[in-house]
């Protein structure tokens, strides 16, 4: 849930290291980022919450992906959209029809229309982003999920 009001302040997001992040993505990295038993509880999850795989007017968003969404393997929908920082790794993304390269710390605006989703996905990224308020919660009415997990690497 996101407070009423927003308790942050900007300069809570200010970074050890405020090099822009294209440099740091400029590399694909194919590995993953929670263990396996985080990943099966996530796409079982996911399984349970999505709308049903198949479904042509179906969207879906994940934000900060990369190569992989854990989504329910086979799990399609017509529009499986994808927003990161790395084009080779989101190209190798399966699941994706479509992907966004964009760096949400410079413009913070999701480029997709307001409500053009039926769920929105966040996995353990939330905390890479210096403008959530922004990117996440600030006016979009599409359902979202946020996965918030000690990372494994
Ligand atoms: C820890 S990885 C998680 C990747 C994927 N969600 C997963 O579950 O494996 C962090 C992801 O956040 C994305 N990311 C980091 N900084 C970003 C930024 N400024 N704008 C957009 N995406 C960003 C990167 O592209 C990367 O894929």
């Amino acid at each position: 849930m996101v407070p009423a009001a927003w308790p942050f302040r900007p300069e809570n997001f200010l970074r050890y290291d405020e090099s822009p992040d294209t440099l740091f993505y400029d590399q694909p990295r194919f590995v993953t980022h929670i263990d396996d038993k985080a990943i099966a509880a996530l796409t079982k999850f996911y399984g349970e919450v999505f709308p049903a795989s198949g479904g042509q007017a179906t969207a879906v968003l994940d934000i900060c992906s990369s190569w992989v969404s854990h989504y329910p393997p086979g799990y399609t929908a017509g529009r499986v959209a994808g927003l990161g920082m790395n084009e080779a790794e989101l190209a190798r993304n399966p699941q994706l029809t479509e992907f966004s390269v964009k760096d949400l710390n410079v413009d913070g605006k999701l480029p997709y229309a307001d409500n053009s989703f039926d769920v929105i996905t966040n996995c353990v990224s939330v905390d890479y982003l210096n403008k959530p308020l922004e990117a996440m919660f600030g006016g979009r009415s599409d359902p979202m999920y946020v996965v918030y997990a000690s990372k494994a690497a």
